[in-house]
Parts: C-alpha cells; sequence; structure tokens
C-alpha cells in the first residue's frame, strides 16, 4: 500500500454494503452492531433482495438500489464493504474507487489474478485503501500457534489438514476447482500469516475422489516452498465425511526445538519443545519440557474473532493511515498461491511464483 487517504474523525465510519446473499447478511449484523461503523445504505443487483435486507436492518427507505452510484448522493458514505459473488468484485471495486470509496472486500480479492493486480493499481492510482477480507486470521488458536511455532526457533515445516464433508447443492457442486477457489485461499492466507513467509514454489495435484458427489476436483494436496527454505504441505478435500477437521483445519508445526499443534477449534494450541533454549523461552524452570502443555506465555491476540477481526483492522487502518495485515496489493501473494496452484496441477509441473508474479507485473513492482 502506497499510502491512501486517511478519515480523519472518530465518529462511526459511513458504510454501504453490496450483496444481501448469504454472507451479505452476516456483515450487514455486523456492521449495524459495531460501534465504529454506521450502515447507510445496501445495494445488490438483486434489488428486491437488497430491499428486503434494509428493510431488515431498518434503515429509511431510499437506503436501497441495484448499485453504489444510485446511493452515494443520498448516503454521504465514506467507505465500502464488498460481499458480492467472486466475479463481481472486480467491477464492484472499481465503482468504489471510482466514486473516491475505500473499498473492504470479500475473499477472494478477484476471480482472476490479472483482474486483481487491476484492483491493486486502480486502488494505488486513486489514493485509497482497498483490503481483503481473510477472517479466518483473526483466530485466537491460529495466533497463539504463530506464537508458538517462532518460540520453538522458528518453523521448518507447516502441515495443514482440512476435511470436511459438507453437501452444499450450490455453485460450489458445479464449480471446476472447489476446493483451491472457494476454500484454500483462506487456508493458503493462513500460512503466510503464520510462517510470516511468502511462497517461491508449488507443486500440486488436484483429483474428485471416486465416490465425491461434486463435479470438479474435492480434494488437493499441494507442497509450497516458502522463502527461508519452509515446506507448506496442504491437504484438503470437500468429500471426506469422518473424523472430519474443524472448519480452521488441523495444523502442525516442526522448528528446531519442538513442534506446535492446533486443532482449530479451540483457543489453545499446545507444544512440545525438547531443546535448552527452548525450555528457557517456555520458562519451565529451565528444564525441558517432552510433555505437550498448554504454553503459560501471554501472546499476541487478533483485535476480534472472524469478519469482526478484519472490521476492526479497516477502520484502525482508515484512522491511522497504518496499513492493514490483509491490504490487497499484500493479499496478492496469498490469491496466487491458489492460481500457482491449479496451474501446478493443470500441467503437472512445479510452478515458480517469481515467473508467475513478473508475467502479470512486468516491472517487478510486486515482489
Ligand atoms: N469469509 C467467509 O467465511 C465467506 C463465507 C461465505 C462467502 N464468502 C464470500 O462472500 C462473497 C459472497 O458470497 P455469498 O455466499 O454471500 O454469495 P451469494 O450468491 O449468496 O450472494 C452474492 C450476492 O451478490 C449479488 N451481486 C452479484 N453481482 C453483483 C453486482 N455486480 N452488484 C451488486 N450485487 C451483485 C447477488 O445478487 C447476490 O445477492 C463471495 O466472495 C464469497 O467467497 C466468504
Amino acid at each position: 500500500v502506497n499510502g491512501f487517504r486517511r478519515i480523519p474523525h472518530s465518529d462511526p465510519v459511513r458504510v454501504l454494503l453490496v450483496g444481501a446473499g448469504g454472507m451479505g447478511r452476516t456483515w450487514l449484523d455486523l456492521l449495524r452492531r459495531h460501534p465504529d461503523t454506521e450502515l447507510v445504505g445496501i445495494a445488490d443487483l438483486d434489488v428486491a433482495a437488497a430491499r428486503r435486507a434494509a428493510a431488515a436492518a431498518g434503515l429509511p427507505t431510499g437506503s436501497a438500489a441495484a448499485s453504489l452510484t444510485e446511493l452515494a448522493a443520498a448516503t454521504r458514505p465514506e467507505a465500502v464493504v464488498n460481499v458480492t459473488a467472486p466475479a463481481a468484485h472486480h467491477p464492484v471495486t472499481l465503482e468504489a474507487l471510482g466514486l473516491g470509496l475505500p473499498v473492504l472486500g470479500e475473499k477472494p480479492l478477484a476471480a482472476t489474478l490479472p483482474e486483481a493486480v487491476e484492483l491493486v493499481a486502480a486502488a494505488d492510482r486513486a489514493g485509497l485503501l482497498f483490503m481483503v477480507s481473510q477472517n479466518r486470521r483473526y483466530e485466537e488458536g491460529l495466533w497463539h500457534l504463530k506464537d508458538l511455532a517462532h518460540r520453538l526457533g522458528g518453523p521448518g515445516i507447516l502441515t495443514h489438514e482440512f476435511f470436511k464433508a459438507p453437501r452444499f447443492g450450490g455453485f460450489r457442486d458445479a464449480m471446476a476447482h472447489p476446493l483451491l477457489l472457494d476454500m484454500a485461499i483462506h487456508n493458503f492466507d493462513a500460512a503466510r500469516f503464520l510462517l510470516d513467509a511468502d511462497p517461491v514454489a508449488v507443486y500440486c495435484e488436484e483429483f474428485n475422489p471416486e465416490w465425491s458427489w461434486y463435479a470438479g476436483d474435492a480434494a488437493t494436496t499441494a507442497i509450497f516452498e516458502m522463502t527461508g527454505g519452509v515446506r507448506f504441505v496442504y491437504t484438503g478435500s470437500w468429500c471426506s465425511p469422518g473424523l472430519e477437521t474443524s472448519w480452521n483445519s488441523s495444523w502442525r508445526v516442526s522448528a528446531r526445538h519442538g513442534s506446535a499443534r492446533w486443532d482449530g477449534e479451540s483457543a489453545v494450541a499446545t507444544a512440545e519443545f525438547t531443546g535448552e533454549s527452548a525450555a528457557e523461552s517456555a520458562g519451565e524452570g529451565g528444564r525441558p519440557n517432552r510433555a505437550p502443555h498448554q504454553h503459560r506465555h501471554p501472546h499476541p491476540s487478533p483485535p476480534a474473532t472472524g469478519i469482526a477481526g478484519s472490521l476492526s483492522d479497516f477502520v484502525r487502518a482508515l484512522r491511522t493511515g497504518e496499513p492493514p495485515a490483509t491490504a490487497a496489493r499484500d493479499n496478492l501473494l496469498s490469491l496466487a498461491m491458489v492460481h500457482a496452484a491449479m496451474l501446478s496441477s493443470a500441467g503437472g509441473t512445479r510452478v515458480r511464483f517469481g515467473e508467475l508474479l513478473g508475467d502479470l507485473y512486468p516491472e517487478g513492482e510486486l515482489t
């Protein structure tokens, strides 16, 4: 983020919501009750859905329309939350930036990588904040695991498992890459956060288990080389009944001085320290602690859980001018992990991020 316009007051930020679908209604509830925001209008191509949502939120008539542009003059917004379907992220975010409004957008940043690069450049040109909500970053247990991983001497291997068996019955059942496009962005982004590292190369295989009820590949395994030589091994499936993981997956970190685990559900991660310096940092009286235990050190915590964490970070950034953790420019690398994995799987080759991003951003501005 090359600097962006701040909101110079501490009153609630006037927000227009775009998208009154399933996730739009979850955002609507948050924007209504959050002390830092005032919901001033709702846009959706499906105007009836926008009107129903506005009425349910107790907004006056005239606060719902098919587009942002129709609402902007009357509602005097200061920011936009974009919760439209992925294909609409590009046009709606451009429209908001064109109106001079900063944007907090749902994942994924955009439906394709070239569209994502265009949006990042457009926000820079406009001097406006564009942030992607990666709500699964804002989990206490993930922050705890990250702290443990670094206390253990820095992670060398991160493994991830996501095994669920939901019967969505909607667009996910029909799409070509349901796991990689719809879900894995959360986990790839969380891995970058946890490791404080960026992707270097990936080898990936997507496939559809014989019993899968999805049209596209519902299962994936990918090996990422991350900066510093760290390996992130991702395995996931949308069609695996039995012993299901939590929605936040199941994680294991291996480091020089021991290992740590998080089940994705509880706020607590566990670790086993084996080396001397780890024993010191564990604060266990200098003796190595070989039993899994609940780490007693205070560790950093997210500002709030889930989308409320994203919203807090967005408002803080608008007020202070300090970029949020998931500014769109940074988030391009998480999205690139999804598209590089698909490329690798389609071609049966290892894909290097330098080449992939160099093609998109010839000036090398990105890296
Ligand atoms: N972070 C999470 O946990 C999470 C969970 C679910 C969905 N999502 C994301 O939220 C977004 C919306 O998902 P959903 O499940 O609510 O989908 P949905 O299909 O229920 O709703 C999308 C809405 O966008 C509207 N829309 C489409 N194009 C538009 C345009 N050009 N202008 C205005 N409105 C437009 C549609 O009419 C629809 O009402 C997606 O990006 C999805 O990936 C995130």
